[in-house]
């Protein structure tokens, strides 16, 4: 390759081995090779209709180009080395249709080029991430409806809480995935605008049809400052935010799970084929799977924080740091689209065992908040309702008992507004049901959220 798309000013005619090897992106922009020979065809379908190439030049060159998106789309593009994409493809166009392939270029460059092609790339990628993520949605929506009924304790600090419907814990996530799906949709309109026309940095002084570029690409709109179109990278620094996002929750809905199925916990089962053994210890069965959705976070936390490294301080317009942009993008899209797939077909083989949960809710000072508010209700104000029970607590501690092996008579020396129904609420099914504010536990509730999320995935 004799710097294909820029030998003139040099005596050279090959790039110096080491050089290219050092420059070439080819092995990480190759992905772009299908949007490359898209957003090609456009630009020449321009061309001629601007009156710059003719109907048989444009013919020729398209041919070539649709022959080559085929053997992209089977696998079977091969371009060798290159110093990136956009002059493989340039010189596969060359090589077939060779008069025709010399005004291909005109008006373009590869500084804007490689915005359009990863603009496309992204645009497409925030499509799959959303159907994935939809799919984990539906898995979760499924595992809350399967297991509406188990209650285990809620936590904070690590520390018993208070009573929770799993299920309510479960649609939590389902919130969590839905406010990822908002940001990418949100990213989405700041990738679909088309900066083709915008040329190296200054514009062209050719009479290039931008519009018809940026509609025939499927754009909404062309980008208003060529300056900024081959500069900025912040489109792809949002969808990376937002799929970090992503990682840090499947991540934490990870430790959970990790969590729950540990003896220690045994709230939850993970199915056997999504667990694995250890080479040395035979009773072993290990979360691994989700332990590296939540190792893996790490890797898209890491590209977002190498974007904003690689953007600051860069003088405008275009450096050719901004090559390195790619890999960070295109590994963030894998680790999460990966990430996300495996967790929905893992949530399937989820089984709950509600009666180790409920053992863990004998330790009644969970219900201390329960407490607290039954006296509420009696007109105690609440400071003193929260000295009361934490009375109460001091004491079962210290005497080594349960709130309810107090007899009525002893409880109401704490306060006289105790009564005998207040063993009543030392119950989880009690807790739960007593809760009455709109996004509580409450078992009715939470069934209705269950049924409008269904409802709401069908679509
Ligand atoms: N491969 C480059 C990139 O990914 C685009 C080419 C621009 N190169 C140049 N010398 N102006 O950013």
């Amino acid at each position: 390759m004799a710097g294909g798309l820029w030998g003139g000013r040099f005596e050279k005619k090959e790039m110096h081995p080491a050089v290219l090897k050092f420059t070439s992106s080819i092995g990480v922009d190759k992905i772009l090779a299908g949007y490359d020979c898209l957003s090609s065809r456009a630009h020449v379908e321009m061309l001629e209709k601007c009156g710059y190439v003719s109907s048989e030049e444009k013919k020729a060159i398209v041919s070539v180009l649709d022959g080559l998106l085929a053997a992209i789309e089977n696998g079977q593009a091969d371009f060798g080395e290159h110093e990136d994409i956009h002059s493989a493809i340039q010189s596969y166009v060359e090589e077939r249709a060779p008069d025709a392939a010399k005004k291909m270029h005109t008006g373009r460059s590869r500084n804007e080029q490689v915005v359009n092609d990863v603009r496309l790339y992204c645009k497409d990628s925030i499509g799959r991430i959303t159907a994935l993520i939809r799919a984990l949605q539906k898995g979760f929506v499924g595992l809350a409806d399967r297991s509406r009924d188990v209650i285990i304790p809620g936590y904070t600090h690590m520390n018993r809480a208070q009573p929770v419907l799993f299920s309510h814990l479960i649609m939590a996530y389902v919130e969590m995935l839905e406010r990822d799906r908002q940001r990418l949709e949100d990213a989405f309109s700041r990738c679909d605008v088309s900066v083709m026309g915008s040329g190296a940095m200054a514009g062209s002084s050719l009479d290039l049809n931008r519009k018809f570029v940026a509609e025939k690409l499927g754009f909404g709109s062309v980008s208003a400052n060529s300056i900024d179109s081959v500069s900025d990278r912040d489109f792809i620094v949002e969808f990376v935010a937002s799929l970090s996002l992503t990682a840090v929750h499947l991540s934490r809905i990870s430790e959970d799970l990790i969590l729950y199925s540990t003896a220690e916990f045994g709230f939850l089962e993970i199915g056997e084929d999504y667990c694995t053994g250890s080479s040395l210890m035979p009773q072993k069965k290990n979360a691994d799977v989700l332990e590296l959705v939540r190792g893996r976070s790490a890797g898209v936390i890491g590209a977002l924080n190498s974007l904003l490294i690689l953007l600051k301080g860069l003088p405008h317009s275009y450096n050719r740091d901004l090559q390195e942009d790619k890999k960070f993008l295109f590994e963030s899209v894998e680790l999460i689209a990966s990430g996300l797939a495996i967790m929905s077909d893992l949530a399937g083989t989820i089984r709950l065992n509600g009666e180790e949960a409920a053992e863990k809710l004998d330790d009644e000072f969970i219900y201390a908040t329960d407490l607290a508010e039954y006296l509420v209700r009696k007109g105690v104000a609440f400071k003193d309702a929260h000295r009361i029970v934490g009375n109460i607590v001091r004491h079962c501690v210290d005497k080594k008992m349960n709130i309810s092996d107090l007899s009525i008579s002893e409880l109401r020396g704490f306060s006289g507004e105790l009564d005998e129904d207040v063993y009543g609420y030392l119950n989880p099914e009690t807790s739960v049901k007593m809760k009455k504010t709109q996004g509580s536990t409450n078992p009715d509730l939470v069934k209705k959220e269950i049924a409008s999320w269904k409802k709401k995935l069908e679509r």
